[in-house]
């Protein structure tokens, strides 16, 4: 499983990262930020926190640390998140150290005092097993696919399968393989009747209807048999993802939505904004707001009303 953290898990958690040395910031101090308030029952979609085990770490002009505890305060004062928060992969700043988890369980603790549900996903710079002992102690693998952390998460309107695409060896591409990919078969199968979205870190090597490719040698290695899976069956309505640190919706053929979700941390394309998202599933879709670091950002607010196919 990916870490979850859930209302039992808590204490246990916050005794494994005592000691972490980060600042606690309540739901009080962070409601005094103001802010609109999100729908009910929303998800709080983060990717590529890339934290450092050096609190003070910048990158192309970025405060990683700084900008994910932003995006953090912003989801507890908008009520934002109560559903679950979801980061989608690259917690760790380059290597997946201790250090670093370390310093990003620091950061995530005011979501668990504020309740949510927590779910974390692997990148291409995080280390599945240092993370497991660091972060995840308390969080047994509840009998996934060999050596990943997948999820089934049941919701209202929505089941969310959350993929590992953590190649072992693999700066930059990532792979499902052949036993994720079954298992996610599987469980689309013993759930056909109810929206399903999937979630991994990697994007596809898939020509949505836009027809542009987004580097190819960094995407999904097994884009194309992620791709059969999803297609072949009507209940997979969209693929949210991250590793490009860009905001951007497109659809394939097919009408699955694809979600590239924006960093918190830094941008390539200076033009990009670093945030996250506000998702709130409907029956026939899911609303999404883009929440920018920067409120002055062209997309700041933006907002998207999918429609499933
Ligand atoms: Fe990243």
């Amino acid at each position: 499983m990916p870490l979850e953290l859930g209302v039992l898990n808590r204490r246990r958690f916050l005794a494994e990262i005592a000691g972490a040395g980060a600042a606690w910031m309540s739901q009080e101090a962070a409601m005094a930020t103001g802010g609109t308030m999100a729908p009910e029952g929303t998800w709080a979609l983060i990717s590529d926190t890339h934290i450092s085990a050096n609190p003070g770490e910048h990158h192309r002009g970025a405060w990683m640390a700084g900008n994910a505890g932003r995006a953090i305060t912003e989801i507890l004062s908008r009520d934002a998140g109560t559903a679950g928060v979801i980061v989608n992969g690259d917690c760790a700043r380059l290597h997946g150290h201790a250090d670093d988890y370390h310093h990003f369980a620091g950061l995530i603790e005011p979501l668990i005092h504020g309740r949510r549900e927590l779910h974390l996903l692997m990148g291409n710079h995080d280390n599945r097993e240092v993370f497991a002992h660091t972060c995840a102690r308390a969080f047994p693998d509840r009998g996934g696919p060999t050596g990943r952390r997948t999820a089934f998460l049941p919701s209202e309107h929505v089941n969310w399968f959350l993929l590992d695409s953590l190649e072992d060896g693999s700066p930059i591409a990532g792979r499902l393989g052949r036993e994720q990919l079954d298992w996610l078969a599987s469980a689309l199968d013993r759930h056909p009747d109810k929206p399903a979205v999937v979630m991994a870190h990697h994007h596809l090597k898939i020509r949505p209807e836009n027809g542009r490719v987004f580097k190819p040698m960094s995407a999904l290695r097994d884009s194309f048999e992620l791709y059969e899976v999803m297609k072949s069956r009507p209940q997979v309505k969209a693929y949210f993802y991250g590793h490009t640190h860009r905001w951007e919706i497109a659809r394939t053929r097919e009408g699955i939505h694809l979600v590239n979700l924006p960093s918190s941390a830094y941008v390539f394309d200076a033009s990009q904004p670093a945030g996250w998202v506000e998702a709130t599933p409907r029956e026939d879709g899911i609303d999404l707001e883009l929440r920018c670091l920067t409120p002055l950002h062209c997309a700041h607010g933006e907002r998207h009303r999918l429609q499933w196919r």
